[in-house]
């Protein structure tokens, strides 16, 4: 916790409990999340893992990624934990699914290419809402995904919508792709995240959409920490 926070905290300040943190592929969502989680105490949860941690199971085992049903049932058939990041590892989050740690693959180019083809299946997100609700449950947190100020979290005591321009997202993924060592060039790197958008914007259950009551935030004139800053500077004004 920062020593600001700690201090608002001390002297009996409230805090948001729920912090719901959305917005399109690339945005900044899990690095803004994670620090802003950080600075208030609080644990982060990136539902994209879980997504991307169920396209690598459905992968494996020849699931039909274009089986909404058969889709349901894997997600209901497992065990999905989730937890802080581990040590070296470029997640904000680790996840298991039934006692094995899929954090290694959820960046794999099998997962980005389809992963949004498989979180379309209704019966899929209803497990995942499921657990996504039951962790908001036990205590403060802060939640980055598509659909948490809309659909998961639609209380949340603060809702932010992060967005930034095609071309600063792309920039920004490209470069973490070369640290974690994969050579991807831009036009590949556009290809996916436009891919995804398109479908996460357009599906029936859940789509990508800033809750009504959500905060845009554009991030292409601010830096990371900016941007953290200001949604800190946003929980002041909440008091849920
Ligand atoms: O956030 P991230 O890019 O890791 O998410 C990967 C994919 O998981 C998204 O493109 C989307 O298809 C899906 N997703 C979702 N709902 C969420 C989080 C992620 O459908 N709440």
């Amino acid at each position: 916790m920062g020593v600001a926070e700690a201090r608002r905290r001390a002297a009996g300040e409230k805090l948001p409990r729920t912090i719901a943190i959305d917005g399109p592929s690339a945005a900044g969502k899990s690095s803004v999340g994670y620090r802003v989680a950080q600075r208030l105490g609080y644990p982060f949860l990136d539902t994209g893992a879980m997504y991307r941690a169920l396209t690598w199971l459905a992968l494996q085992r020849g699931v039909d990624i274009e089986d909404a049903q058969a889709l349901g049932g894997l997600a209901h058939q497992v065990d999905v934990s989730l937890g802080p990041p581990l040590p070296g590892s470029p997640e904000r989050c680790s996840i298991w699914v039934d006692g094995e740690d899929l954090t290694p693959m959820l960046r794999r180019p099998e997962v980005e290419a389809a992963v949004s083809l498989v979180s379309r299946a209704p019966a899929l997100r209803r497990a995942m809402v499921a657990i996504q609700r039951r962790l908001a449950r036990r205590g403060p947190l802060v939640m980055a995904g598509r659909d948490i100020g809309t659909v998961v979290l639609p209380k949340a005591g603060l809702k932010v919508y992060l967005d930034a321009s095609m071309e600063e997202r792309v920039r920004r993924r490209r470069k973490e792709m070369v640290a974690l060592g994969r050579a991807v060039s831009v036009a590949e790197v556009r290809r996916n995240i436009l891919h995804r958008d398109s479908i996460d914007s357009s599906r029936k259950t859940a789509p990508l959409r800033p809750a009504a009551d959500a905060i845009i935030i554009d991030s292409d004139d601010l830096s990371e920490e900016q941007v953290v800053e200001r949604v800190l500077a946003l929980t002041d004004a909440k008091e849920c």
